[in-house]
């Protein structure tokens, strides 16, 4: 029986799709890919049907996906991956045993690989938070942003509705102190860009320009995380290494042995 295929596809550059996910793709002839993957991987999509899974309504999108399986193979490429924020949870549950997930590259790994820090850090930050203004929403008793805010928490805003100002005005509010932030803009597609600064700086390094695409009536999505905690610019030396290989690897490497 042929597979519905859920590939993690990464945040858009092609070089950061997993072997495994190119293997697959390559056996699909019907390939659903949301914009931008469409154009970003054009050149592993030569001679498919290349269709927005976003074109069809529920019943006419599975009806299309079993028609083709009755040929070939399927893909969705998804972006980043399934973890967190994806809308296909309904088709996976749907296809039961004919559906497989291939593991991506989250935008959040991407993005702490571009700024080259890791984000928890012993001593900085204990916790990190993926959330979305969008899907937190408003009601009584849910914590805000503010609330998740704080010391030793970095925060991973998907998504975000709110603007920029008003989004460091609750996290400044939150963390009761100037903290850094970065806007990951486009990760891996042309046109990226990184804008660093704090919670009192990043709306002036912005210089006005619209990262959220908030004054898109369209609602498009926007392709800009942001990242906000201590870990982003502490400092650290090689003590803490230094601490964990005599209280923690030594002990294990001896116990190997
Ligand atoms: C629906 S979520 C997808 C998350 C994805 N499933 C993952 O594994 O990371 C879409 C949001 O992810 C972020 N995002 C997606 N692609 C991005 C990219 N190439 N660069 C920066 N942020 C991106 C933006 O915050 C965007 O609003």
């Amino acid at each position: 029986m042929n597979k519905v295929y859920f590939i993690g596809a990464g945040p858009g550059d092609p070089d950061l799709l997993t072997l495994q996910g190119a293997a697959v793709l390559k056996t699909a002839t019907t390939v659903f890919a949301p914009e931008p993957y469409e154009r970003t991987f054009a050149d592993l999509l030569t001679g498919k049907e290349v269709v927005s899974p976003f074109d069809y309504d529920f019943t006419e999108l599975t009806a299309r996906i079993k028609n083709r399986l009755e040929t070939a193979p399927v893909a969705f490429l998804i972006p980043g991956d399934l973890t967190f924020y994806s809308p296909f949870q309904a088709l996976i549950n749907y296809f039961g045993d004919a559906a497989q997930v291939l593991a991506g590259v989250g935008i959040a790994n991407a993005a702490s690989a571009r700024l080259k820090r890791t984000l928890d850090l012993p001593g900085v930050c204990n916790r990190a938070i993926l959330v979305s203004p969008r899907t937190l929403g408003n009601e009584e008793g849910m914590p805000s942003l503010e609330n998740l805010a704080g010391k030793g928490a970095v925060l991973l805003i998907y998504m975000n509705n709110r603007p920029l100002a008003d989004l460091c005005a609750d996290l400044r509010r939150g963390y009761r102190q100037d903290v850094p932030i970065a806007l990951l803009h486009r990760l891996g597609l042309p046109g990226e860009e990184i804008i660093r600064g704090t919670l009192d700086t990043i709306v002036e390094e912005t210089a006005g320009l619209d990262y959220f695409n908030l004054a898109d009536p369209s609602g498009k999505p926007s392709l800009t995380l942001v990242i906000v905690g201590e870990t982003l610019s502490a400092e650290v030396d090689g003590s803490w290494w230094d601490y964990r290989r005599e209280h923690i690897w030594k002990k294990r490497r001896k116990g190997n042995r």
